[in-house]
């Protein structure tokens, strides 16, 4: 019995690659840099069957093996891990928490030791290079837990801003989850990610960071995924992160 064709649009598949996104896939192939079974195509809406078909870009073969695919995955970062590729001090290593898979996954950005969270790691540096680029400011949001009471005089002078070393910094939105005289729990949407902003901002206002945890990249969230573990991002959701860069002109220069 003949095998099925497995076709997918040309474009999805050159973007499933990793080699880019699905939009300027289509540009590709707009502008003749993509050739099929010898052929240089132009035409949009081609399906292919990766199995059987050559593909190619500007004439190099686009690899088969899933392996060398661009992947990226979100991953719950415990605190104690750190974010660097080796550590001289031999910390954990979050990369440690996704062993033994086939890509050289590294982290996009960074998380301190001690802060828990959403993290992003990536085999793909075209994708990690656009998302840590000051341009693209995602919104992260935080859930800070800081010592003694922080009172509705304390929110107010966050929300106007403080003063950092490198430059003022003013949340997007913050607000107040618990206050008690212990411990207060803080919610708090910033669009930049300097070094150690959040646990500065809240210095600057006088208070000690107790516990740090990143609960929200732009749309991407931490619900399903368990402390320490981690899942695949899907392309639809690598596409929109693509596209929120797009819009309103943020395109790479
Ligand atoms: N802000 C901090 O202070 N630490 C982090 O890990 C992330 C944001």
């Amino acid at each position: 019995m003949a095998q099925e064709k497995e076709n997918i649009r040309l474009q999805k598949y050159i973007a499933d690659c990793g080699v880019t996104s699905r939009r300027r896939a289509e540009t590709m192939i707009s502008d003749g840099r993509v050739g099929l079974n010898g052929d240089i195509v132009t035409r949009q809406g081609i399906k292919v069957d990766p199995k059987v078909d050559q593909i190619t870009i500007d004439g190099k073969r686009l690899s088969l093996d899933p392996g060398l695919a661009k992947k990226t995955l979100l991953l719950y970062k415990p605190i104690g891990y750190v974010t660097t590729m080796d550590d001289p001090q031999s910390r954990p290593l979050v990369k440690d928490l996704y062993s033994g898979l086939k890509e050289r996954i590294f982290p996009i950005g960074r998380l301190d030791i001690n802060t828990s969270g959403l993290l992003l790691c990536t085999n793909d540096g075209e994708l990690a290079n656009l998302l840590m680029h000051p341009r693209y400011k995602f919104e992260k949001e935080y859930h800070i837990t800081v010592a003694g009471s922080f009172a509705k005089g304390d929110l107010a002078a966050l929300r106007r801003g403080v003063e950092l070393e490198d430059g003022p910094a003013r949340p997007l939105k913050a607000e107040i989850k618990h206050s008690h005289s212990r411990q207060s729990v803080l919610l708090m949407v910033i669009r930049e990610g300097r070094n150690r902003q959040v646990r500065r901002m809240m210095m600057a206002l006088g208070f000690s960071v107790v516990a740090l945890r990143r609960t929200r990249l732009a749309f991407l969230t931490l619900d399903g995924v368990k402390k320490g573990s981690w899942r695949w991002l899907q392309t639809a959701e690598i596409e929109r992160l693509r596209q929120m860069m797009e819009v309103g002109n943020l395109k790479k220069r």
